[in-house]
């Protein structure tokens, strides 16, 4: 009986050496938690915060605690499931895709298709918003920045699809000095452009449409970590094959790798979808 409750002891500590915080009883139910804070917002106010700002918005404190508990067990539980690349002035850092969370993470699956966070984005942008087809490893990811140097250099979120392409950023582990510079209405010529800079802390909200906003991540330092989680929703599904190959070599260039892009490929042609 005493060894027994030893062992959990040792467990529990040594678990809370390598994540800095215990694992979250049991997952959120992501509809009821997402309903809970966003109708906290007042979110016609932020719909024209959005709008003003060429569709862009950062919510410092977006998710439920609680939530962002379970990301941050997540994040670190996947740490050895984590894709590294490297394109030579562009970025240099690590992702787990959507294949691999859909596995091991479902309580991030279950949150991307939240009809209430569904439902509060259309709000905010305006637009009827899909979820990203089951072959796009974007849909939800995360992104890690763990070594000197990992980065994003300044880039747009571009649609391959016939529609438009929105992405929700959220901040789930912050012990670095990145920063998400970005520059607002670059597509407009009728407004100036408008430069910022935001550090994303755990639980903190970006939401913009990739075609719109230019943007990057600064160079993480020495000893830094830093993970987010994005989100890809759609307005028009459908692809034309040429763009979908463009985006499939990109993909496997720049983020998850040949072998899990083209799997899942070939996984879905042979399922015939
Ligand atoms: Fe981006």
């Amino acid at each position: 009986m005493s060894t027994q409750v030893e062992e959990h002891v040792v467990s529990q500590a040594s678990f809370q050496q390598v994540s800095g915080a215990p694992a979250p009883a049991a997952a959120p139910e992501a509809d009821r938690v997402v309903a809970g804070r966003t109708r906290q917002f007042d979110t016609a106010g932020l719909h024209k915060s959005f709008a003003d700002q060429g569709a862009f918005l950062y919510m410092e404190d977006f998710l439920a605690p609680e939530v962002t508990a379970q990301l941050v067990h997540s994040a670190r539980a996947l740490l050895d499931e984590v894709n590294r690349n490297y394109l030579p002035g562009h970025k240099q850092g690590g992702s787990v895709s959507r294949h691999t969370i859909d596995r091991l993470a479902p309580f991030i699956a279950e949150l991307y298709r939240s009809k209430e966070l569904i439902g509060w984005l259309e709000q905010l942008s305006g637009d009827k918003l899909m979820v990203s087809p089951a072959d796009d490893p974007h849909a939800y990811a995360l992104y890690y920045y763990m070594r000197p140097g990992d980065h994003i250099g300044w880039h747009y979120d571009t649609s391959y699809y016939d529609g438009r392409r929105y992405t929700l950023l959220l901040g789930v582990i912050d012990e670095s000095s990145c920063r998400l510079d970005y520059e607002l209405h670059t597509r407009n010529p009728d407004v100036p452009d408008v430069p910022g800079s935001v550090q994303i802390p755990p639980g903190g909200l970006v939401f913009f449409d990739g075609d719109k906003l230019r943007h990057r991540i600064t160079p993480a330092a020495a000893n830094e970590f830093r993970v987010s989680l994005t989100f890809e929703y759609v307005t028009d599904p459908n692809m034309r094959p040429w763009r979908r190959f463009i985006s499939n070599m990109k993909d496997a260039i720049a983020y998850f790798g040949f072998r899990q892009v083209f799997r899942q490929m070939i996984k879905g042609k042979g399922a015939g979808a």
